[in-house]
């Protein structure tokens, strides 16, 4: 009887905290959901921006670049065409069928139409895995520092979300160690994401291999290899965790259009997974959003199929920017990078000797030099001690941030 009190009251509490400032109900879910920090400090910085005062724009995940004209007169000529309707919830398959065949190029494998989801944006492949998978307590592995939606849709899924650390002294990758003492039965996800948002980390073909043995060992165990990053790589050739053996089959390639060809507005992704997976998550976006924009989808045709040489300029520029900010960073008072990023255009700052925390600092940067940038702690809890600066912007403005950061600090000293 006691017992039934209490959970009584209990429920009353939880009821009483889930409520709107209106006073009407939530749902409980909604406690349990995060949210990405960025947009968060866009707002604050497009408000100083309002006020006057001139921001250098360092947190912003996507290209600076437009979308290349090609892409853009092949969605005019859809919309002409009559691209307007519904399509099949999976994707067009003359699409589907083309992203198989560049998919598999670039990863040195083979894939079918049958394996590809096409979603709005990449991100909604990562909360439908999660969706089909997870079940209530299920463990799901997942690397931290992250981009912040894993750690979110796995607690809103009601799974248990377990970090492996990215530390800088193992060039931010997981540790193969940990890795192995934190898989279990219970583990039903791991998610990875190389080239890594925020440290920029890549592992080389030896470290894939190390990891892809301990996965397999896991027969119910699934991957969700977050690659949307595959072709905003510097030095050397990309490679996917599903290209080891054994893995293909239990791996989720999550990829898209936003980065590689600066259409993050457009909203368009794509995942690559075992067919039968592939067509439970195509259930799941009939029930939420029917299909990807159909214009679009006919416009990325073109962008896989046309001339590449823009996502080659653009990749080769933000490699300048990353020697800039990389040399620059590290002739600042109380900064250090240690490990120069292999892909992405993201650089994570060790600020552990700045005097501040990094969520601190980061502030700071923003209100008084008006440099917006993101503290690590947006990124999970082993992000505490960095900053992430993304070097979407132009080696001008690139430069000034570093001159402000570097007067700032040294004023400090
Ligand atoms: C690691 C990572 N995965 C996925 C996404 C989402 O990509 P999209 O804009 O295509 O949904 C982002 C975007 O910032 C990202 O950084």
């Amino acid at each position: 009887m006691a017992k039934k009190i209490k959970l009584a009251k209990r429920v009353k509490r939880l009821k009483k905290v889930c409520r709107l400032e209106c006073g009407m109900p939530l749902s409980f879910r909604m406690k349990l959901l995060g949210t990405e920090t960025a947009f968060d400090v866009l707002v604050r910085a497009k408000e100083l921006e309002r006020q006057g005062k001139n921001v250098i724009h360092l947190e912003i995940g996507e290209p600076d670049f437009d979308t290349p004209q090609n892409i853009k007169e092949a969605a005019k000529k859809a919309l002409d065409e009559g691209w307007t309707h519904y399509g099949p919830s999976q994707g067009l398959p003359e699409l589907r069928e083309l992203i198989a065949k560049k998919a598999g190029e670039l990863r040195g494998m083979e894939f079918k139409s049958e394996e590809v989801v096409i979603t709005p944006g990449a991100k909604p492949v990562m909360s439908f895995a999660i969706m089909a998978l997870v079940e209530d307590g299920d463990e799901v592995l997942y690397v931290n520092p992250g981009f912040p939606i894993y750690e979110s849709m796995i607690n809103f899924m009601g799974g248990k979300a377990i970090p492996l650390a990215l530390k800088e002294e193992n060039d931010f990758l997981p540790d193969l160690k940990e890795l192995k003492r934190k898989l279990n039965k219970k583990t039903k996800l791991l998610i990875i994401n190389f080239p890594h948002n925020p440290c920029g980390s890549m592992p080389d073909e030896n470290y894939f291999r190390d990891m892809a043995e301990i996965l397999v060992k896991y027969d119910d165990l699934w991957v969700l290899s977050d690659e949307v990053y595959s072709r905003i790589i510097y030095d050397e050739k990309f490679i996917s965790i599903a290209s080891f053996p054994g893995m293909k089959e239990k791996t989720i390639i999550l990829d898209g259009f936003s980065k590689t060809y600066a259409m993050t507005g457009w909203r368009i992704g794509y995942g690559i997974m075992h067919p039968e997976l592939a067509k439970e998550l195509a259930r799941i976006e009939t029930n939420i959003n029917s299909c990807t924009t159909t214009f679009i989808q006919r416009a990325c045709l073109e962008a896989l199929s046309g001339p590449q040489d823009e996502v080659d300029k653009m990749v080769n520029e933000f490699k300048k920017r990353r020697d800039i900010i990389f040399e620059g960073l590290n002739e600042i008072p109380g900064f250090s990078v240690k490990v120069k990023p292999k892909g992405a255009f993201y650089i994570f700052a060790n600020v552990k000797n700045s005097g501040y925390s990094c969520k601190e600092l980061a502030d700071k940067l923003l209100n008084e030099l008006g440099v917006a940038c993101l503290s690590g702690t947006c990124f999970g809890k082993y992000g505490e001690g960095f900053i992430r600066f993304s070097y979407a912007n132009s080696i001008e403005n690139i430069k000034e941030a570093l001159r402000r950061i570097k007067e700032f600090m040294s004023k400090k000293k």
